[in-house]
């Protein structure tokens, strides 16, 4: 019998029922959706079961139901608890594990400790057959796999500069970074120990702060753009894998431990970085600094393996291409590269550092190249540093740019002028090399820096009506058209100010 809440209408139902097989994973909510398709009710009907004497039936259906489920979350979490636990007995045993690694085996069963005991907790008092809201654990929505396995699906996204980086938790990056070592064959081409390049990349993650945008997903994005630019450009075809390897390694070390304020706040408020590298490039000089200290940990260094003339190439290849991502050398080595692109040469050692400095710089500031929900939330990093740094100046007399003064700068304007004068001149460069990068980088560039135009053109409009002698009472309405706005504006009533 079922009754709709609403109204108490009753309608008599007679379901004729040999067997009716639950999975062990079904909740009462599901039982309880099964019924509403099967009679073609609604999923917010209240639902009561009688017996033909009329007898509330639900009482022995949940009790059966509890005593099932009691049964079926207990080995469950048995043969979950020992999964878990052998993998990480496993992960312990490869071999001798570093302290950072052991420090994250010990939050994982911590976590899981923590799961187990708030899961017993919860127990059976959300088995509840009429309510909605309360539903059992969903088991079967917890995937069975290791979380440090990526799936084909990740691996082929990860090769395109439509990959969503928002989508991933530290250990997931990691992983990533991991794949792509091993993907590109430098692990085995240059015999990289493959725990050594997880503890590097440890280290690497640590090393980076919490900064609003200079932080460790930024160093992801960059170097899975440089992933994905490799893979585009055919790169393994034109360079040796040593400047495969220092592409990589250049970009996954190039903003390490970056303090959240740039150089020409370090210069102007006299850092003790500022000091220490007589103000040229304070920042890149002790990124690379970092990155090579962290080298020179046996445990982290990745190329312990390399005879002493190959590690000098790739730490002088890797400290040149660091050094580069200095944007206020951006003209100079921009101006170098349009020099050599007419006539390039794959052989010449000079043009292909050139182009591997143009592709750092192409990497470190490619966000607008991503897809526009991937790319936006980066702004607001972005703004939010710089506002950081710009009260600090305020608050230390020291010079403010007006693009970091939050009094002053929108987002629209902050990267129009950045997508028009920098990314795609530089981009369109390096498309004489490489045609195949139009329509996969530089069209998503137009494409924002036209979608930010528009978005400043609302923004003056508005501004024009609040900034009038009337006030206006209007509506506008955005429509979003692929990449478009139109702004209609209204007036529904004008009135002189006094
Ligand atoms: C149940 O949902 C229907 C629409 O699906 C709605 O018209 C009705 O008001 C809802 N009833 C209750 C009690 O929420
Ligand atoms: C378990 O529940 C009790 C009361 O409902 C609460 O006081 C206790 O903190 C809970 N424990 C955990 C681990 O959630
Ligand atoms: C760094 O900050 C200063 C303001 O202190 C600004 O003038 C300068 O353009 C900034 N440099 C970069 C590369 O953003
Ligand atoms: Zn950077």
């Amino acid at each position: 019998l079922c009754s709709s809440k609403s109204y108490y209408r009753s309608l008599s139902l007679f379901l004729f029922l040999r067997s009716v097989v639950f999975s062990r994973f079904c909740s009462p909510c599901d039982i309880k959706e099964l019924f509403c398709t099967a009679t073609g009710l609604s999923r917010n009907t209240t639902i009561s079961l009688l017996d033909s004497t009329g007898e509330l039936f639900q009482n022995v259906l949940t009790q059966v139901a509890e005593q099932f489920s009691r049964a079926f979350k207990i080995n469950e979490l048995k043969t979950e608890v020992t999964n878990r636990l052998a993998m990480l007995e496993k992960r312990v045993e490869l071999e001798g594990m570093k302290v950072v690694e052991i420090e994250k085996c010990r939050s994982d069963i911590k976590k899981l400790r923590e799961e187990m005991a708030s899961r017993n907790n919860r127990s059976v008092t959300s088995l509840s057959f009429l309510d909605d809201n309360k539903k059992l654990t969903p088991r079967r929505d917890v995937p069975s796999y290791p979380k440090y396995m990526l799936s084909q699906q990740t691996i082929d996204a990860l090769r395109k500069p439509t990959f969503d980086v928002w989508l991933w938790e530290s250990n997931e990056m990691l992983s990533c970074l991991e794949h792509m070592y091993h993907d590109l064959g430098l692990v085995k081409d240059f015999n990289i120990n493959p725990i050594t390049l997880k503890r590097w990349l440890l280290c690497i993650h640590d090393n980076y702060r919490n900064n609003p945008f200079h932080n460790f997903r930024h160093c992801f994005c960059v170097t899975q753009m440089m992933y994905s630019m490799i893979c585009l450009c055919n790169l393994q075809e034109k360079f040796t894998q040593v400047d495969i390897l220092i592409l990589m390694t250049a970009a996954v070390c190039h903003d390490l431990d970056h303090p959240g304020y740039n150089n020409t706040y370090q210069i102007n408020a006299r850092t003790e970085l500022a000091v220490r590298y007589n103000d040229i490039s304070p920042l890149e000089n002790h990124h690379c600094a970092v990155a090579f200290q962290i080298f020179s940990q046996s445990d982290c260094n990745i190329f312990a393996n390399f005879d002493p003339e190959a590690f000098k190439q790739i730490r002088q290849g890797t400290i040149t291409l660091i050094l580069a991502t200095d944007m206020a050398r951006h003209g100079e080595i921009l101006d170098s590269f349009k020099q050599k692109v007419d006539n390039f040469d794959f052989t010449n050692e000079e043009h292909v550092t050139c182009l591997k400095m143009v592709l750092i710089k192409c990497c470190d500031i490619s966000n607008e190249v991503r897809p526009m929900e991937v790319a936006e939330p980066w702004v607001d990093c972005l703004l939010e540093e710089y506002f950081m740094q710009s009260d600090r100046e305020k608050v230390e007399g020291l010079p403010v740019a007006p693009f970091m003064d939050r009094e002053k700068v929108t987002k629209p304007t902050a990267q129009i002028g950045f997508i028009k004068f920098v990314l795609i001149p530089m981009f369109e460069t390096v498309m004489k090399l490489f045609p195949q990068i139009e329509e996969v980088m530089v069209q998503p560039l137009r494409e924002s820096r036209d979608r930010y135009e528009e978005l400043k053109q609302i923004d003056d409009a508005m501004n024009e009506v609040s900034s009038d002698h009337f006030f206006y009472y209007y509506y506008y309405y955005y429509f979003l058209t692929g990449i478009s706005y139109f702004l209609l504006i209204i007036p529904i009533g004008a009135e002189k100010e006094e």
